[in-house]
């Protein structure tokens, strides 16, 4: 998958070098383009933001240093591609608080998807008319993490690219174990316990220990339901 990001603060995403992410893009499976919003601009202070029309609060970003990022991303995408069809075209994603809400299935998707984009927004948002030219070049979604406020797109889009990466065939060496998982079946996870069986005078549910797998399962089963019935009560009419 490529993934390129527009912000004005590349070097925070230096941490995508390290880890499982880090080793998915030596293996080729992940091709990372990181932008500086700033080179698109063009005056001596490489101004990026200005004063709202119609007054108010904070600053928002200018249109014209967005439209020549995004043209540069989506053109060096058609230009990729012998013959630039729509399937290589990225999917454009502004996180906003303003956007639907980031999920697991939503990650799933994402991760089948040859090539993303992400626009990180900083101050008061960017002009509306960036979305609007954005969607005749390609979808675009705004995506928000959840209801709460961030300073900028930029911890968002770690966090999508971290749930997206890692769904992405090959980028976890275990797949199993992207199966019992918090969310994936639509409730939390089971707890887990390893050696030694006896910690502190906390002895491992018995249970675990007795060889009887099919006993496990349902114990297990279980207890992702009463975790969900307790913590997340409204992810269980799913299941009922
Ligand atoms: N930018 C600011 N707040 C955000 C949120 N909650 N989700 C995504 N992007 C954001």
């Amino acid at each position: 998958m490529r993934i390129d990001i527009v912000s004005i603060f590349p070097s925070f995403f230096d941490v995508l070098d390290i880890s499982l992410l880090g080793r998915a893009r030596e293996a080729g499976l992940i091709e990372l383009g990181i932008h500086d919003l700033r080179d698109f601009t063009h005056d001596r202070h490489r101004k990026v933001d200005d004063t709202p029309f119609g007054g108010g609060a904070g600053m928002v970003m200018k249109p014209e240093p967005w439209g020549e990022a995004l043209d540069s991303i989506l053109d060096a995408a058609a230009a990729s591609t012998a013959e630039a069809s729509a399937a290589e075209t990225p999917i454009i994603i502004f996180p906003s608080p303003a956007g639907e809400v980031f999920s697991q299935e939503m990650a799933r998707e994402l991760a089948l998807k040859p090539a993303l984009a992400f626009g990180c927004g900083r101050y008061e948002g960017i002009d509306q008319r960036v979305y609007e030219y954005a969607a005749t070049r390609a979808e675009v979604r705004l995506v928000s993490l959840g209801d709460y406020v961030l300073n900028g797109g930029e911890v968002a889009v770690m966090a999508m690219i971290e749930a997206i990466g890692r769904l992405i065939p090959g980028v976890v060496g275990n797949p199993d174990s992207l199966v019992e998982e918090s969310h994936e079946d639509g409730l939390l996870e089971y707890p887990s316990y390893t050696k030694p069986a006896e910690w502190r005078g906390r002895e491992v549910p018995p249970v675990l220990t007795s060889g009887n797998h099919k006993a496990i399962a349902l114990w297990r089963h279980e207890q992702q339901i009463e975790r969900t019935r307790r913590v997340r009560p409204d992810l269980l009419p799913l299941h009922e």
